[in-house]
């Protein structure tokens, strides 16, 4: 039987032919992922044996629930040192809340961005931001390029889904999560997010882990039909992130 090639069944069975993941919680202590130093080996384990081997971990900074600094999050990454197992290499950023102690931090060149300045970021799920426009311009004028975290996920948006053209038209990268081309955060969130891999608007994918229950549930993503289209797609930059 013909397939025509955007549309056909997967036949990934891992995440190698991404292999650099840049979005999750892998550090021991700081967020609401990893809870200790075995919990974050066995998170990193997990993750290699789904085929990534180079991890840019990006644990929150969200002034009213973990409200972290680039130092409190390199210490916490060192207890790291000597424990990421072989085969994978373990970056450090963050996934930024655009709030009050975010703007602290960009005015005081606090922030702790991945390569060439694109900064992850994220605000709140139920309620649209204000001054969005404002702040994506002032970090483009700042030389940073902003990758919204999830787009999929913000549910103000799915009745409005020119607003994500809007969004790339400002020049924001988008990143889906692996997990919502699975049922994990709902049918709504799955259907948004196939529609903006149909659309070629995706730039980045990452795994959002948190926990080894995610862990488990990735192992279906390879195996849908919008992961197979993402990648063969040839517009993921996950790889530019490389050092
Ligand atoms: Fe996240």
């Amino acid at each position: 039987m013909f397939f025509f090639k955007r549309n056909r069944p997967s036949s990934y069975t891992d995440f190698s032919k991404i292999g650099l993941d840049m979005h999750s919680h892998l550090i021991p202590g700081v967020d609401d992922g990893a809870t200790s130093i075995i919990d974050s080996v066995a998170l990193l384990n997990g993750l290699k044996e789904l085929g990534f081997h180079h991890l840019i971990t990006t644990p929150h900074t969200l002034q009213d629930i973990h409200p972290n600094t680039s130092e409190i999050l390199q210490k916490a990454h060192a207890l790291l040192d000597g424990k990421v197992p072989d085969g994978i290499a373990l970056e450090l950023s963050s996934e930024y809340y655009l709030d009050g102690q975010f703007q602290e931090q960009l005015e005081s060149d606090k922030l702790m961005p991945m390569k060439d300045k694109r900064i992850l970021v994220e605000f709140s799920q139920i309620s649209r931001p204000h001054g969005l426009e404002e702040v994506v311009f002032d970090l483009g004028i700042k030389g940073y390029q902003v990758i919204l975290a999830h787009p999929e996920r913000y549910l103000f948006f799915h009745k409005d889904f020119g607003y994500y053209q809007r969004l790339k038209q400002m020049g924001v990268d988008l990143q889906v999560n692996a997990l919502s081309l699975t049922k994990h955060y709902g049918e709504h969130v799955k259907k948004i997010a196939e529609k903006l891999i149909e659309a070629d608007m995706i730039d980045y994918f990452g795994t959002d882990t948190h926990h080894l229950r995610h862990i488990e549930t990735l192992k279906q993503v390879p195996h849908t039909k919008h992961f197979a289209r993402l990648v063969d797609s040839g517009l993921l930059k996950n790889e530019s992130l490389l050092p």
